[in-house]
């Protein structure tokens, strides 16, 4: 298989910090002790997560059991600046540490700056919506820039924006809780004129660090076949989703209209600073129009490919991945999948799942798509957002009732053959 850029292919599994470490204390943390997810009646319990901050070095030798060489995983923010301004030299040292072993056993980092979570005091001080975001984490950006990433070859600077948004400013499933469309499109564009500026001050001291978003895809379909409104919401919801971000890298321009919702047409220096595009695709999603004013469609799950729904009722349809890398084509960058996995108590569904998928990214490869690496979600099983523990995503096994020990799954070892089979 063709390397295009000479490096070996990198296989790898993906976790973030507020999922697994455990003891943190942040926004989402302040809303769990609030009752505020329990709004949705799921009630999730992060506890101690899979406690992964004190367990992390026998959790990078389970990395050396599947064989991956590279590993993505995030820094916790309110970790690193419990208070405004001050900097946590011992939770820096750590995140240290386990970059320096990561390397020692040959596994590629790759370090995503922020995947959802924040200080507990973000929000009230420097809240997305606002400018003032952009130098609060231009702040943390540049402490982690001069302590961490000398050593890391690749860097997330955030993780799926368009979902933290939509959950934070858009259906308050997330703090800081609002939901307001214009507050939505102020966070997109402050995130997204933050990502240049990292990008310009991670590369004015580390040249070689390939820097990438993390961006969520969804292959929608229309609900109804023959159905002109279902197709043409269809159509609305692909472009904002899936290509409003990396189009205004391309155009230099913030650009999209949904009748009644939404009218922007503004311009948004980038210039195309993006050295990836990560993709991080799960599932397919049916559009059905509805006549009314605020939310005038309908998102549904429906296991339609055949392949069945997982265990977060979401719909397995592999051909997606091909395809949403295929819509990133126009970007002229390469594309690294960040993160694809699946929820699911039996084992084989996760099997079949990972062949399925694999076979679209051999198809991409084979037909010269620049497709540098495949991380899937999730190492092991853990937190995951609004749901807590109840569903399954990882490689190895968590036994909750039993010191959260952990064990291989058969889909472990299934990935790790097809890592040593693809090298
Ligand atoms: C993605 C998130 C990741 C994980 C998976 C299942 O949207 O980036 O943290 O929760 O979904």
């Amino acid at each position: 298989m063709s390397r295009p850029n000479g490096k070996p292919f990198l296989w790898g599994t993906a976790t973030s910090s507020f999922q697994i470490e455990g003891g943190i204390h942040n926004d989402m943390s302040v809303w769990e002790e609030t009752g505020r997810f329990r709004n949705n009646g799921l009630d999730p319990r992060i506890g101690n997560a899979v406690d992964h901050w004190n367990r992390w070095q026998e959790d990078f030798d389970r990395l050396t059991e599947l064989g991956v060489n590279s590993y993505r995983f995030s820094i916790e923010w309110a970790r690193l600046e419990p208070e405004p301004g001050k900097f946590s030299d011992e939770a820096f040292d750590q995140y240290s540490r386990m970059i320096d072993r990561l390397l020692e056993l040959g596994i590629t980092p790759m370090l995503t700056i922020l995947h959802f979570s924040h200080p507990a005091w973000f929000h009230d001080l420097s809240p997305w919506h606002t400018s003032s975001a952009i130098d609060a984490w231009l702040r943390l950006v540049e402490q982690v820039s001069r302590r961490l990433l000398d050593r890391v070859p690749y860097v997330v600077t955030i993780n799926e924006p368009m979902v933290w948004l939509l959950a934070a400013y858009g259906d308050a499933k997330f703090p800081p809780g609002r939901r307001d469309l214009h507050e939505l499109m102020d966070g997109l564009r402050h995130m997204l004129i933050a990502h240049r500026r990292a990008y310009d001050l991670i590369k004015a001291h580390h040249p070689d660090t390939q820097i990438g978003i993390a961006h969520n895809m969804i292959a929608f379909r229309r609900a109804r076949k023959g159905n002109i409104l279902d197709d043409d919401m269809k159509r609305r919801l692909h472009l904002f989703y899936n290509l409003l971000i990396p189009k205004a890298f391309v155009t230099n321009r913030l650009k999209f209209r949904f009748p009644l919702l939404v009218k922007i047409d503004e311009p948004i220096q980038l210039d195309n600073r993006i050295d990836f595009w990560g993709v991080n695709y799960y599932y397919r999603m049916h559009v059905r129009f509805r006549l009314r004013p605020f939310r005038p469609f309908d998102m549904l799950f429906v296991p339609r490919s055949k392949h069945g729904l997982s265990d977060m009722g979401w719909e397995i349809y592999p051909r997606g991945l091909y395809k949403c890398c295929r819509w990133l084509r126009f970007t002229k960058r390469p594309i690294v999948i960040t993160e694809n996995g699946i929820a699911a108590d039996d084992d084989t569904v996760r099997i079949r799942f990972l062949e399925r998928h694999l076979e679209f990214l051999h198809r991409l490869r084979a037909e010269g798509m620049d497709i540098r690496g495949y991380y899937y979600w999730s190492l092991f099983d853990n937190y995951e957002w609004l749901v807590g523990k109840s569903v399954r995503f990882g490689l190895f096994h968590v036994d909750y009732d039993n010191n959260l020990s952990r064990s291989i799954k058969p889909s472990g070892q299934y990935f790790a053959r097809r890592i040593t089979s693809s090298v």
